[in-house]
């Protein structure tokens, strides 16, 4: 994991390696500034020579000012290369969700991606710049101090020798009992995204349920569960500073105590008592970074895994290896097609479907929910991929068909559609990038989306909020299926695109497709049988299976699960559907 996450510091690797040699060179500086100091007490105070303090003390000055520098650069390499990185991995998350097919963002939640893109993100690169800073210059540091205070006085510096092992000891203790919590914290921030983008999404329908004391509640609930795991493992890796102040001073007074005495036996000076306190202290600081280092690893190893999973995540839909860029006509064929959409499932969601759609013509499907009939539509711009048998259109296999170019030929109005905040006009051209004001304004007027749009203040430069909030179910509806006419595809899928709109619309709607796109193929999904009832052929879905085809006369005839539909709905009169 490492390793592929390591593939996009990319441009940044000249930082990524500066960062950890410049911090080398300032811990070399620091590291003699306790020799010098030893020396200037022993060689220039005590005996009196001001050349040696002036001399000394000038290169005292000029090794605390290469060691700053050294510093200042360390910290611009580290924080650019982890910003760098940073970037690579949302960019490269980002492109990677792109690519997905319906199949892998079924196994994301939203939420969970936002949590992802950002704060995992966040975590990691903090660590990133932790590690490339720290983790060079804590080593090195204990290292060089140790070394140093072996040959200022080997019989002091055995002291650290036996606080080192403790106080790693200690640390890899509070890391092993802190890591699980920290994981499980993640976890729960993905729930906690999860209930406040549902709940900001849906706000309206929250109000209108007065759900707001139920979601305040679970909201609060989760919350308080992050702010428990917190504190608990906050708790544990608190012991840290305790264990290393204590350990610490215990070295202090170990080496004065014992230097003490050297010095008055004679066999040591008081410049070299202050150079061991001071590696006494570099020792500590030194532990103490490590030991931040390994808590920051440890909060962003989890965060590392979960980017990870994302940017391995490979798509399932694949261009084949020589694409065919055109898709001949609107003819679609399922060749005993099964379907589900785990592997694993136990029933099958489209159990052998077999079906000839001629090009041109216009087939209506009709079915309770949950019968499969938006997942069947689904197939033919391949969102998904039947589990068995085959999809054709325009006489071959979707499979072998570029991607892009099929789905510019099968234009596909979702049962849950989308506008995107922008204006109408921006809106549109989602189907079709270069198309003209008139060309828009003609699919308008073929969607009956011409009138509304027109009558608002701004006419096609109207803005529609994000998540088209400012217009009405049915209107949007409307502007859906323009967007998708403006692709002039051969097949056309409406995915119970019209169930807002009311039936006279509706029907302006069928009648315009009729007489101006006549040579598109056209799927429409709907509950209203007078929707479908012109329609070349009318299938019924009944619980992933075809049920019966037909034209509406025929099936009045032949198919009971239709002429109850049928019945019901003519009951009430003439329903209009305006919702
Ligand atoms: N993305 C999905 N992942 C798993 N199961 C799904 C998914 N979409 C739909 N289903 C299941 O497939 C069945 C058919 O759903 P669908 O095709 O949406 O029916 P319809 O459009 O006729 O209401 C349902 O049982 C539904 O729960
Ligand atoms: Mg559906």
């Amino acid at each position: 994991m490492v390793k592929r996450l390591a593939r996009y510091i990319g441009e940044y690797k000249r930082e990524t390696i500066l960062t950890p040699v410049m911090m080398l060179g300032e811990v070399a500086m620091e590291v003699v500034v306790p020799l010098l100091m030893a020396s200037m007490i022993d060689n220039g105070i005590e005996l009196g020579n001001m050349g040696t303090v002036v001399s000394t003390g000038l290169m005292l000055i000029v090794c605390v000012l290469i060691s700053l520098t050294f510093g200042i650069l360390g910290a611009r390499f580290g924080s650019k290369a982890a910003a760098g990185f940073s970037r690579n991995l949302t960019k490269g998350m980002y492109y990677n969700v792109q690519t997905f097919s319906f199949n892998n963002i079924d196994k994301f939640s939203t939420s969970s991606l936002v949590t992802r893109m950002t704060t995992d993100v966040n975590n990691v690169q903090m660590a990133f710049m932790m590690i490339i800073r720290v983790a060079a210059r804590g080593p090195a540091m204990l290292i060089f101090a140790t070394i140093m205070s072996f040959s200022v006085n080997p019989d002091i510096a055995v002291v650290f020798l036996i606080a080192i092992p403790i106080l790693g000891g200690g640390l890899y203790f509070i890391i092993r009992k802190a890591h699980p919590i920290f994981e499980r914290v993640f976890k729960t921030y993905d729930k906690l995204n999860n209930v406040v983008q549902e709940n900001l999404r849906g706000i309206r329908v929250v109000k209108s349920f007065n759900r707001e004391a139920h979601e305040e509640e679970k909201m609060g609930a989760i919350s308080n569960t992050i702010y428990k795991d917190f504190v608990k493992a906050e708790k544990i890796v608190a012991f840290n500073t305790p264990l290393m102040q204590t350990s610490i001073y215990t070295c202090i007074i170990l080496v004065s105590w014992i230097g003490g005495r050297m010095i008055v036996g004679g066999s040591m000076t008081t410049g070299q008592l202050m150079s061991m306190i001071s590696y006494a202290g570099q020792i500590l600081m030194s532990l103490m970074m490590l030991s931040f280092v390994l808590v920051m690893i440890t909060i962003a190893r989890a965060s590392a895994e979960r980017i990870d999973e994302v940017l391995s995540e490979k798509t399932d839909i694949q261009n084949p290896p020589h694409p065919i860029m055109t898709v001949k006509d609107g003819s679609i064929d399922f060749d005993h097609v099964n379907f589900s959409y785990k592997k694993t499932a136990s029933k099958l969601c489209l159990n052998d479907i077999n079906l000839h759609i001629p090009s041109g013509s216009t087939v209506g499907i009709i079915g309770g929910t949950g019968s499969a009939k938006s997942t069947l539509v689904q197939l033919v711009p391949r969102l998904y991929d039947p589990t068995v048998g085959s999809v054709k259109v325009g006489g071959l296999d979707t499979r072998e068909y570029d991607i892009e170019a099929l789905r510019e030929a099968v234009a596909m109005v979702l049962q849950k559609n989308v506008l995107f905040s922008g204006t109408v006009k921006e809106n549109l051209r989602w189907g079709n990038e270069s198309a003209t004001d008139e060309e828009i304004r003609e699919v308008c007027k073929l969607a009956q989306a011409d009138g509304f749009v027109s009558e608002m203040p701004e006419g096609y430069d109207t803005y529609i909020e994000q998540g088209g909030t400012n217009v009405s179910g049915g209107q949007k509806q409307r502007l859906c299926i323009a967007r998708a006419l403006l692709k002039k595809p051969k097949i056309l899928i409406l995915d119970d695109s019209t169930s807002a709109v009311d039936t006279k619309t509706d029907a302006l709607i069928r009648q315009a497709f009729a007489e101006k796109i006549p040579d598109t193929t056209k799927l429409i999904i709907a509950q209203r049988i007078s929707s479908v009832q012109e329609a070349d052929m009318i299938i019924v879905m009944d619980d992933g299976k075809i049920s019966t085809v037909g034209k509406h006369d025929e099936l009045m005839k032949k198919s009971a699960i239709y002429r109850e539909v049928y019945e019901s709905q003519m009951k009430g009169g003439e329903e209009d559907g305006q919702n």
